[in-house]
């Protein structure tokens, strides 16, 4: 298990337990954070996006080609920040990794 720590779209923080090897979108629509993922993590819908604490956002690996144009069409689209939590799998990497809530579109 991973630990992550959420700030929800009401400015409340959460620390949420994450299975290692599910997507991050996963433990947040388990614990009922907001999220929608209406597609169910296939990377087209953007219902899943997050705003990663920018120090977090170097860390990971970055958002491939379909990830980056789907954030980028988004109205809260922020460059740096922005990333779908479909497409991040949760690792050992990911301890206390820090993510807000995305803005409803
Ligand atoms: S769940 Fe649809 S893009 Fe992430």
């Amino acid at each position: 298990m991973t630990t992550l720590k959420v700030t929800d779209r009401d400015g409340r923080s959460h620390t949420l337990e994450a299975y290692k090897g599910s997507s991050v979108m996963e433990s947040l629509r388990d614990e009922d954070m907001g999220i929608e993922a209406i597609c169910g993590g296939q990377c087209a819908c953007a219902t899943c996006h997050c705003l990663l604490d920018e120090a977090w956002f170097e860390k990971l690996t970055p958002p491939g080609e379909d990830e980056t144009e789907l954030l980028e069409s988004l109205d809260h689209y922020e460059a740096g920040r922005s990333r779908l939590t479909c497409q991040i799998i949760v690792s050992s990497q990911h301890e206390a990794l820090e993510l807000t809530i995305g803005p409803e579109e």
